[in-house]
């Protein structure tokens, strides 16, 4: 028997160097796991970066089987659908999955980059890590806009409506570029074809791409930790940091952890309230597109709706674009924003507290602004957090340079 074994040791352990002499298998596995040494002190809000990672496997495979059976045609988008969930073998499993994915992805996204808002992992050395994350959360949201108009109901056609012809209030080339991007005169079957393939093609290789050069980004300055101390700074006679620990097998366990209670939740949606009450898939798309009948009220999904609130608050339609557009990427400028020596909001003074406070309270209150039908009090109420928004980042430079900061420690304390 032990013969046996000390024999399939040799034959595995000589593949392996076979391997390794003609591609970097074992190096690759050491520099970015087994020997890849990470902050000891990670929490809760380190769950979400592999979590992110699970979202975005699940949403290929399910897409993938959903392509199979998808017919990505005016005429017959809304009823392959349909067969898909009654009639192709466990069809209503796989895009109950993927419909899910989508919001998931957006949870996990919106606390991964809340992370970096507690513990300022945007600051030197990891403003091209941020920036890399930022381009994957447009590209997400581009992904999530194209995917929608695919099921071809009544939201789906209307919201894309609403959304392509934003794009016509822009000065001289605004409507030549909204019949650009539908590739007709109003949403159609046309614009369902290009919408397919970006969804299915572009866009996921796009974001593949990006996490590849995130994840590279990030294991070439190493990852922060809650208290947003550099842990290179303190190394041992081998090199190795003094607070670091091998991602493998430490992080690994926990991430696996991590995933087992996340799939419990998100399988408590899939089995047990797809729709989340109209949250995850509207009701209105149940009905089929019908380019003459406009829904009498159109919301997008739930993580557009902060924007989306944004674009309604100001009344020119072009100042409502530009404020939305602004609204969403002025997350790119944060590095150079923050003024503050320190990192982690542990040792930050009372003004980020207090702006970072207010910041979420005003994307919350946006987001449900954003559901809701227009009202004079809704329009001030949205206004009024928008200005909030916005401060959390305008006024950034003169808070956190006039902030009451306390003594960062030399090493991570927990
Ligand atoms: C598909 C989407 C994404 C994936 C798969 C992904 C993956 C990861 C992973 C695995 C980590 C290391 C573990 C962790 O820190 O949680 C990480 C860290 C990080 N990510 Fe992402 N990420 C994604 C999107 C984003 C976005 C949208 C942003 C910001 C706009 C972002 C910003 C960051 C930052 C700043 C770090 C370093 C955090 C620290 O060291 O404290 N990521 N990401």
């Amino acid at each position: 028997m032990a013969d046996i074994e000390q024999k399939v040791v040799k034959g595995l352990t000589g593949l392996r160097d076979w391997v390794d002499n003609r591609f970097p298998l074992t190096k690759s596995w050491n520099e970015h796991l087994a020997k890849y040494y990470a902050p000891k002190n990670f929490n809760f809000w380190y769950f979400f970066g592999s979590l992110a990672l699970l979202v975005l496997v699940i949403q290929i495979l399910t897409g993938i089987w959903l392509t199979m059976n998808f017919n990505p045609s005016a005429e017959g988008a809304f009823a392959s659908v349909e067969y898909i969930m009654r009639d192709v073998s466990w069809g209503w499993f796989i895009r109950y999955m993927h419909s899910t994915g989508a919001s998931a992805f957006f949870v996990v996204i919106f606390l991964h980059m809340f992370r970096t808002l507690l513990y300022g992992s945007y600051k030197k050395p990891r403003e091209l890590l941020w920036l890399s994350g930022m381009a994957i959360y447009l590209v997400i949201m581009g992904e999530a806009f194209f995917g929608y108009l695919l099921p071809w109901g009544q939201m789906s056609y209307w919201g894309a409506q609403v959304i392509i012809s934003l794009f016509g209030a822009l000065p001289v080339i605004g409507p030549d570029l909204a019949e650009w991007i539908r590739g007709d005169f109003v949403v159609s079957g046309v614009t369902l074809n290009r919408f397919f393939s970006l969804h299915v093609i572009a866009f996921p290789l796009l974001i593949l791409g990006l996490v590849g050069f995130h994840i590279l980004a990030l294991h070439e300055v190493g990852s922060n930790n809650p208290d947003g101390v550099e842990i290179k700074k303190n190394k041992n006679a081998e090199g190795i940091p003094l607070d670091g620990i091998p991602f493998h097998p430490y992080y690994t366990v926990k991430d696996i952890f991590g995933v087992a209670v996340f799939l419990f939740f998100f399988f408590a949606v899939v089995f047990f309230a797809p729709e989340m009450g109209g949250y995850f898939l509207e009701h209105a798309n149940f009905t089929p597109a019908d380019p003459f009948t406009t829904p009498t009220h159109i919301a997008p999904v739930w993580y557009f709706t902060p924007f989306y609130a944004i674009l309604r608050a100001i009344p020119d339609k072009l100042g409502g674009v530009i404020a939305m557009g602004l609204a969403v990427n002025i997350f790119l400028l944060l590095p150079w924003l923050d003024r503050s020596p320190v990192k982690s909001i542990r040792y930050r003074g009372m003004n980020y507290r207090i702006a970072l406070t207010a910041f979420v309270i005003s994307f919350f209150v946006l987001g449900w602004l954003g559901m809701q039908g227009v009202t004079p009090l809704y329009t001030w109420m949205a206004r009024f957090f928008s200005v909030i928004y916005f401060s959390f980042f305008l006024l950034m430079p003169f808070y956190t340079a006039m902030d009451n900061d306390k003594a960062v420690p030399d090493r991570v304390t927990d």
